[in-house]
C-alpha cells in the first residue's frame, strides 16, 4: 500500500522534469484540490446540511442558480483568491471576470472554472462535477478580459472532478491524462487510472434527443444512421446514454469510448449552443485530445477557436476519434 502515488507526489514528480519550474503551479493545483475536496463534502452531505434546491437567483447564462452553484463558486473563489498564484479568475457563475482582492498578491496564472457542472442533477442525487482550466497571464498586471480570451491550445492544465459513487479527479498538463480517486479515509487523491486512452471505435452516442427537430442536417444524418442500427449504412447497433452532466459523459467516454454531442441548434437565435468555451469545452477538449480522442464544433477544432468573450458558447462534438471524424466529414459534405 505504501507505493500508492498521491496526486501531490504525481505532480511534484512531473514538475521535476519541467525546467525552471518554481513550484507555483504545484501549489496552485493543490489549492484547487483542497477546494474540490470541500465541494465533495458538501455534495455528499446534501440535504443533511440543507444545501439542495434552488437559490432563486439567475446567473449571466440566464439559468436559475441552485444553492450549490453559489456555494461551490464561493468555495472555488475563496480557496484561490488569496494564494498569490493567480492574476484573476473567471467562472460560469460570475457576470464579469473576478479580480484578486487588493490585499493579496497577484501571480502569473489565470483560473477559469465551472464550479458545479450538471447542476440540474444535484437534487436527484446523480453525478455532478467541477471543471477547471489554468492559463498563463502577463505577470504583474491587473488582467483585462482580453487576457482570458486565449485559444484552448494555450492551456497549461485542465481537469475535472466528478462527484459520483467515487470522487475522482481527471487531469492533464499536456502529457497524457491521468485519473485519481479520492480515498476518503486519508483525504488524498490516489493515482488509480494512469494514462487514460479513449478507444478509437465506438457504438455508443450521447445527445439530448429532445432537441432533435432543432439540429442541423449533418447531425440529423449522423444520429439517423446510428438509430438505423444493423439495418442501416453503419451495419451495427448503437447504444445511447444522456446523463446531462458533461463531466459524467466525458468520464464515461474516457473509460469505454463513445461520442458526445451538444450541437448547434436553432431553438433560440440568441443561444445557438449550450456549452461554454472557456470553462467547459476547452478543458474537456484538452483532456479528450490528450487521451487520443477528438473535439470539434463540427466545423472547427475546439482548441483552435479564438474566444470572443468569457461566456462564449460553442457546439461540442467530442469522443472516440473515428466517430468524431465521421461527424466532421458530414459537416464538410453539407
Ligand atoms: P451546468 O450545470 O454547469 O450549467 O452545465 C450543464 C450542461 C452540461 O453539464 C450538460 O452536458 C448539459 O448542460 C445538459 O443540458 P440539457 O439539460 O439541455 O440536456
Ligand atoms: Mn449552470
Ligand atoms: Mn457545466
Ligand atoms: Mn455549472
Amino acid at each position: 500500500m505504501n507505493n500508492r502515488v498521491t496526486l501531490t507526489r504525481f505532480i511534484i514528480e512531473q514538475q521535476a522534469n519541467v525546467p525552471d519550474a518554481s513550484g507555483t503551479f504545484t501549489m496552485l493545483l493543490s489549492n484547487i484540490v483542497t477546494a474540490c475536496k470541500e465541494i465533495a463534502q458538501k455534495v455528499n452531505r446534501g440535504q443533511l446540511i440543507g444545501v439542495l434546491g434552488s437559490a432563486g437567483s439567475e446567473n449571466v447564462q440566464g439559468e436559475v442558480q441552485k444553492k450549490l452553484d453559489i456555494i461551490t463558486n464561493d468555495i472555488m473563489v475563496n480557496s484561490l483568491n488569496w494564494t498569490g498564484h493567480l492574476a484573476g479568475m473567471a467562472s460560469e457563475e460570475n457576470d464579469e471576470f473576478i479580480s484578486i482582492p487588493p490585499q493579496y498578491k497577484k501571480g502569473k496564472y489565470l483560473a477559469v472554472f465551472d464550479p458545479l457542472d450538471g447542476s440540474s442533477n444535484i437534487d436527484v442525487n446523480l453525478a455532478v462535477g467541477t471543471i477547471f482550466s489554468i492559463l498563463r497571464c502577463r505577470e504583474g498586471v491587473e488582467p483585462e478580459e482580453g487576457d482570458f480570451l486565449r485559444k484552448g491550445t494555450e492551456q497549461v492544465c485542465a481537469g475535472f472532478v466528478i462527484y459520483g459513487p467515487s470522487t475522482m479527479m481527471v487531469l492533464t498538463t499536456g502529457n497524457g491524462v491521468n485519473g485519481f480517486t479520492l480515498d476518503q479515509g486519508i483525504g488524498e487523491f490516489i493515482l488509480t487510472h494512469p494514462n487514460m486512452r479513449i478507444p478509437e471505435e465506438t457504438s455508443e452516442f450521447a445527445i439530448n434527443m429532445s432537441n432533435q427537430r432543432f439540429w442541423e442536417t449533418p447531425v440529423q444524418r449522423y444520429i439517423d444512421e446510428c438509430l438505423q442500427g444493423t439495418e442501416g449504412v453503419r451495419g451495427k447497433d448503437f447504444n445511447m446514454r444522456w446523463v446531462a452532466s458533461f463531466v459524467a459523459e466525458a468520464y464515461r467516454i474516457l473509460t469505454r469510448g463513445g461520442v458526445f454531442l451538444y450541437p448547434w441548434d436553432n431553438r433560440d437565435p440568441k443561444k445557438p449552443a449550450k456549452l461554454r468555451l472557456l470553462y467547459e469545452a476547452n478543458p474537456m477538449a484538452f483532456i479528450i485530445e490528450q487521451a487520443g480522442g477528438l473535439c470539434s464544433t463540427g466545423r472547427e477544432r475546439i482548441l483552435d477557436i479564438k474566444p470572443s468573450g468569457v461566456h462564449q458558447r460553442v457546439p461540442v462534438i467530442l469522443g472516440s476519434k473515428n466517430e468524431v471524424q465521421r461527424i466532421v466529414d458530414y459537416h464538410l459534405q453539407s
